[in-house]
């Protein structure tokens, strides 16, 4: 990673930020970012105590400007791309009956378009060095479940999109990988959208079984060092992943079975 330059996306707190963290001790020159300026910067201040070459940019990924600042910014300052994190991202809560359209809209804009972006602006500097772009997916992407529909549809969307990019670009030598991740321990401010559209702050999930965000961020780092395409993380989500495979009517059985279990947990 030494001398590499990694950009991830929604870096201000939670897995993005782990990684970010994760990439810069190992070397890597980094660059953070998010939408709340005054979260990103006592973040950039902590990592650069920390001893790390940190650059921060505030701009929102799901728009077309934003994306091509985050990419213009990182090459003005360090010259080169080597890495692109795609990881910002946010879940929505609510029965599709419940949602509101426009929680539609959002959702697709930050998990998915918000990927497509930043991934179409760094593609020349990926291929000048041969680098890497990852999806931060979700074991919600593996198999779609109840309260949680397009947040599921968004994380899918990602699966076709690495699958395509992976053939696309393999002349051009650029890795391309995707991550699906477990249920994990979340920083205090973490939100999500709630079904009518509003911002809705994340209860505490101490009580539920998560992997921690360092966790998640090795399985990026090696996932990225080792140029593989795919990882599950979590035994359930592997467990998932194979059950909706082996026994996709178990699957729907049990989850039909669940589904208000399922709803009190999320909310
Ligand atoms: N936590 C879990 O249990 C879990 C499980 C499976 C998958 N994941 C996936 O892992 C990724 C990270 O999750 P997390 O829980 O670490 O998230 P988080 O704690 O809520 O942090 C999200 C980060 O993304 C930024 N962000 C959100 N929308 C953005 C936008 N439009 N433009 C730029 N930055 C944006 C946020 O900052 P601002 O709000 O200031 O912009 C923040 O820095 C997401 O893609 C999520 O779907 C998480």
């Amino acid at each position: 990673m030494r001398g590499k330059v990694a950009i991830i996306t929604g870096s201000s707190m939670g897995i993005g930020k782990a990684t970010a963290e994760l990439l810069a001790q190992k070397g890597a020159k980094i660059v953070i970012n998010g939408r709340t300026e005054s979260r990103l910067l006592s973040t950039k201040k902590e990592l650069i105590t920390k001893g790390y070459d940190v650059l921060a940019i505030v701009a929102d990924i799901s728009d077309t400007e934003g994306a091509k600042k985050l990419i213009h910014k990182t090459v003005d300052e360090f010259g080169r791309i080597d890495i692109l994190v795609n990881n910002a991202g946010m879940s929505s809560r609510g029965y599709f009956d419940e949602l509101a359209p426009e929680v539609f809209a959002e959702i697709m804009q930050i998990n998915f378009l918000g990927c497509m972006y930043p991934t179409k602006f760094a593609e020349p500097y990926l291929t000048a060095t041969q680098g890497s772009i990852v999806f931060i997916s979700s074991v919600a992407g593996i198999r779609g479940l109840p309260e949680t529909s397009i947040y599921c549809a968004s994380k899918m969307a990602l699966t076709a999109m690495a699958e395509s990019l992976k053939v696309e670009l393999s002349d051009k030598k650029i890795h391309v990988g995707i991550v699906y991740v477990g249920i994990t321990k979340n920083d205090p401010g973490k939100k999500v959208i709630n079904k009518d559209g509003s911002y809705l702050l994340l209860k505490d999930r101490a009580q539920r079984k998560t992997q921690s965000p360092e966790q998640v961020a090795s399985a990026v780092v090696r996932l990225i060092e080792k140029r593989k395409f795919k990882k599950i993380l979590t035994f359930l989500g592997k467990m998932n992943a194979l059950a909706n495979v082996l026994f996709p009517r178990l699957v729907d059985r049990i989850l039909i079975r669940s589904k208000e279990k399922i709803r009190k947990l999320n909310t």
